[in-house]
C-alpha cells in the first residue's frame, strides 16, 4: 500500500468502521430479534441429532443389556427435528433478508444525508465516480457483512461452543483432541485473514479508479466525442480495468490457496480421535454411540471451520468497504448551524457586508485514496498554502437593503467566489459576511440558503419535467406561480413550445434545451423561492441582447425590493446597477456608479472599452 499523503484523511481501522455499522442493526430489534431467534432454535436442532444417532447406535449395539429400545422412535424423531429444521429455514431465510434489506436501506441514507451535509469544499475535492463507487458498490458490499452478523458469526459461534461443550461431555479425552486441533486452525486463518486484509483495501481503490473513469467518460461523452479521444480513454479504462482485475485475482487466490490448509490441520483431528476413542471403546470406557457422536460433531466442525474462511473473506471484503463508507458517514462537517431565524418576505429587503474578506479555496484530501492517482498526488505536493494564491483579497463592500449591484472583472478575478460566500457555500478564511448586520454564521443554514435565489454560472437541471425543475425550490408552488416566474425569465414561450408544456421531461443535463433556454429555467427557479436575495452568475451570458433585455426588464419587477448581485459581461446590464464593483485578481480595486467609474478612467473604463463595449456593437447603444 503506498504512504497515504500527509494531507490524507487518517485511516480508521477495519473493526472500527465494521464496528460503526452495528448500531445500525440496533434500528431493527424486532427483524434481528426474530432472525437470531429462529436462527438459534435451528443451531440446537442441528447439534440435537448427533444425539440421537449416537445413543441409537449405543443402543443397537447393545440389544441384549439394555431395557426395550424402539428404533421407530428414534427415526421418527430424527425425521421431525429435520422436518422443522426445515420449516424453520424456510421462514428464516425471507425474514432475515428482510432485515438485511432494511438495514442497508437505512445505511444508504446515511450516506446519502453525509454527502448532502458536507461542504463544497469536501465535494470539491473528491470526484463524482469515487463517491458514486463508494454509495452504491461498497454499500451493497455491507450486505454480506450483515449476513454474517445475523447468520454466519452466530452460527460459527454458537455452534463451535455448543459442539466443543457436547464432545467434552461425551469424552473430556476427545474434548482436548478437539480444542487442540481447534487453536492452530484458527490461529492459521487469523494468520492469512491479516495479511490479506490490504489487498481487498486495493482491490476496492482500484474498483474505485475504473469506476472514476466509466463515471467521467459517460459525463463527459461529449468531449470525449468532439475531441475523436475515444481510443485513448478506452486505453485508460483498460488499464484500469487490468489493475483492478489483477489484484482481485491476487487477493482471491492468496486466500484460496490457504482455506485448504487450515482446514487440513483440522481435519487431522478426525483419526486421532478415532484412534484414542477407538481405544476407549475398546476398553469399554466410552459407548460406540458416544464415539459416533464424537465424529459426527468433528466432521460438522469441519463445515464451520470452512464457514470461519467465508466469514473470513466477507469480513475483509466488507470491511475494506465499509472503511470506504466510515470515511464519508464520519467526515467532518465543518459547517457549524446557527440558530437566528431567516426574516421571510421578499419586501423585507436585506443589507449584505463583507468585512475585510479574504478567501483561499481549500485543498485537503477529502477521501483517502489508495489508488495510482493518489501515488501521483502524493509524489507532487500540493503547494504550501501561503504560495497559492488567494481568490479574494482584503474586500469589503457593503450593499444597501434594495440594491442591484453589479460585479465587473477579468476572469478569475473572484466574482463567483464572492457570490458563493453569501450562501455560506465556502467560509471566509479571514474577515466576515454579514446579512442585516449579522454575522452569516448566526444564521439557520437551511433557512438562509433558501432565502437566497441563486442562478449558477453552469445550469444543472434534473431528469424531471420543466416545472418540477423550476419548483425545486418550493415543491408546493402552484401552477400559476411557475408559470409567472417562467414569464418573467423569459421562459414561458419556449416551454410552452415542448410537446408537452411544462410537464416534458427534460434531460439529465437538460441536454434538450439550448444554452440560452436552460439559463432561464434557472432564472425562474431562482426567482419562484421569493428570495430576499438574489444573486445571478453570468445568469443571461447564453441568451441574445434583445432577449437579455426583456428578461431585465421582466425581472426588474420581480427583483424589486430584493437585494440582487449580478455578475455580468453585458454593458446594459451593468449601467443600470446601482453600484458596480470592479474585481481582478481578487482584489476589489474599483467602485462605483458607471457615469462614475467611467469619469475615473481606471479598470472599468478600460473593461468597458474593450470587452463590454464589443457586444454593445450594434444593438446595444451605451451612451
Ligand atoms: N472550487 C474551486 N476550488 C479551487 N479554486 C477555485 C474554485 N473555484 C474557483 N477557484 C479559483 O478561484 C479564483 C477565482 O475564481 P472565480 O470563479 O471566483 O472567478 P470569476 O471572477 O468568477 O471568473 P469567471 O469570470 O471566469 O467566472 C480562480 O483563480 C479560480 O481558479
Ligand atoms: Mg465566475
Amino acid at each position: 500500500m503506498p504512504p497515504a499523503s500527509p494531507q490524507s484523511p487518517p485511516t480508521v481501522s477495519v473493526l472500527r468502521s465494521l464496528a460503526s455499522l452495528l448500531p445500525f442493526l440496533r434500528r431493527r430489534p424486532g427483524w434481528v430479534a426474530a432472525s437470531l431467534g429462529l436462527l438459534l432454535i435451528n443451531i440446537a436442532i442441528e447439534l440435537s441429532l448427533p444425539q440421537i444417532l449416537g445413543n441409537a447406535i449405543t443402543r443397537l449395539g447393545d440389544v441384549a443389556n439394555s431395557e426395550p429400545f424402539s428404533l421407530r422412535e428414534a427415526v421418527v424423531l430424527f425425521l421431525s427435528l429435520v422436518v422443522l429444521r426445515t420449516l424453520i429455514g424456510m421462514i428464516l431465510g425471507p425474514v432475515r433478508n428482510a432485515t438485511v434489506q432494511r438495514t442497508l436501506g437505512d445505511v444508504r441514507a446515511a450516506v446519502y444525508d453525509a454527502l448532502q451535509r458536507q461542504t463544497f469544499g469536501w465535494h470539491d475535492n473528491v470526484r463524482t465516480g469515487e463517491l458514486i463507487s463508494r454509495a452504491s458498490t461498497d454499500i451493497g458490499r455491507l450486505q454480506e457483512f450483515f449476513f454474517v452478523c445475523l447468520l454466519f458469526a452466530v452460527d460459527v459461534v454458537a455452534g463451535l461452543i455448543g459442539t466443543v461443550w457436547l464432545v467434552f461431555a461425551a469424552s473430556a479425552l476427545l474434548g482436548w483432541i478437539t480444542l487442540a486441533a481447534m487453536v492452530p486452525t484458527v490461529f492459521a486463518l487469523g494468520f492469512f485473514a491479516v495479511r490479506l486484509q490490504p489487498r481487498w483495501r486495493k482491490v476496492h481503490d482500484r474498483h474505485s479508479a475504473m469506476s472514476t473513469v466509466i463515471q467521467e467518460n459517460i459525463a463527459g461523452v461529449r468531449v470525449v466525442k468532439a475531441f475523436a479521444r475515444e481510443p485513448a480513454e478506452l486505453a485508460k479504462f483498460q488499464a484500469k480495468k487490468v489493475a483492478f482485475l489483477t489484484e482481485l485475482t491476487s487477493a482471491v487466490n492468496y486466500w484460496a490457496a490457504r482455506v485448504p490448509f487450515a482446514q487440513f490441520i483440522f481435519g487431522l483431528s478426525v483419526p486421532v480421535v478415532l484412534w484414542a476413542g477407538g481405544r476407549q471403546v475398546l476398553a469399554g470406557t466410552l459407548p460406540l454411540g458416544d464415539l459416533a457422536k464424537v465424529v459426527f460433531y468433528l466432521l460438522g466442525l469441519g463445515n464451520r471451520i470452512g464457514v470461519i474462511g467465508q466469514i473470513t473473506t466477507i469480513v475483509q471484503n466488507a470491511g475494506a468497504s465499509a472503511q470506504r463508507v466510515y470515511e464519508i458517514l464520519h467526515a467532518p462537517v465543518e459547517l457549524r448551524n446557527g440558530h437566528r431565524t431567516w426574516p421571510r418576505g421578499a419586501h423585507r429587503a436585506a443589507s449584505i457586508r463583507f468585512e475585510s474578506v479574504t478567501f483561499r479555496y481549500p485543498r485537503v484530501p477529502s477521501l483517502r485514496l489508495d489508488n495510482d492517482d493518489q501515488e501521483t498526488a502524493a509524489t507532487t505536493p500540493l503547494p504550501p498554502k501561503a504560495s497559492r494564491s488567494l481568490a479574494l483579497d482584503d474586500v469589503s463592500f457593503e450593499v444597501t437593503p434594495g440594491q442591484t449591484v453589479a460585479l465587473v472583472g477579468p476572469t478569475a478575478s473572484g466574482k463567483s467566489t464572492v457570490l458563493a460566500l453569501i450562501p455560506r457555500f465556502y467560509e471566509p478564511t479571514s474577515g466576515r459576511v454579514l446579512v442585516d448586520d449579522c454575522d452569516l454564521r448566526e444564521f439557520d443554514l437551511d433557512q438562509l440558503r433558501r432565502g437566497i435565489g441563486m442562478v449558477f454560472q453552469e445550469t444543472f437541471l434534473f431528469s424531471a419535467s420543466v416545472a418540477e425543475n423550476l419548483a425545486f425550490g418550493r415543491p408546493d408552488a402552484s401552477r400559476e406561480d411557475i408559470v409567472k416566474v417562467a414569464q418573467a425569465a423569459r421562459a414561458d414561450e419556449f416551454i410552452r413550445a415542448l410537446p408537452r408544456g411544462y410537464d416534458t421531461i427534460i434531460g439529465e443535463r437538460g441536454i434538450s434545451l439550448s444554452g440560452g433556454q436552460r439559463q432561464r429555467l434557472a432564472i425562474a427557479r431562482a426567482l419562484l423561492g421569493d428570495p430576499r436575495i438574489i444573486l445571478l452568475d453570468d445568469a443571461t451570458s447564453a441568451v441574445d441582447p434583445k432577449t437579455e433585455r426583456e428578461i431585465r426588464e421582466a425581472t426588474l419587477e420581480l427583483c424589486r425590493g430584493r437585494t440582487t448581485l449580478v455578475v455580468a459581461q453585458r454593458a446594459a446590464t451593468v449601467r443600470r446597477a446601482d453600484l458596480i464593483l470592479v474585481f481582478t485578481e481578487g482584489r476589489l480595486v474599483e467602485r462605483g456608479t458607471h457615469d462614475q467609474l467611467l469619469a475615473r478612467g481606471g479598470l472599468y473604463y478600460s473593461l468597458f472599452r474593450t470587452q463590454l463595449m464589443e457586444e454593445a456593437h450594434g444593438s446595444e447603444t451605451i451612451h
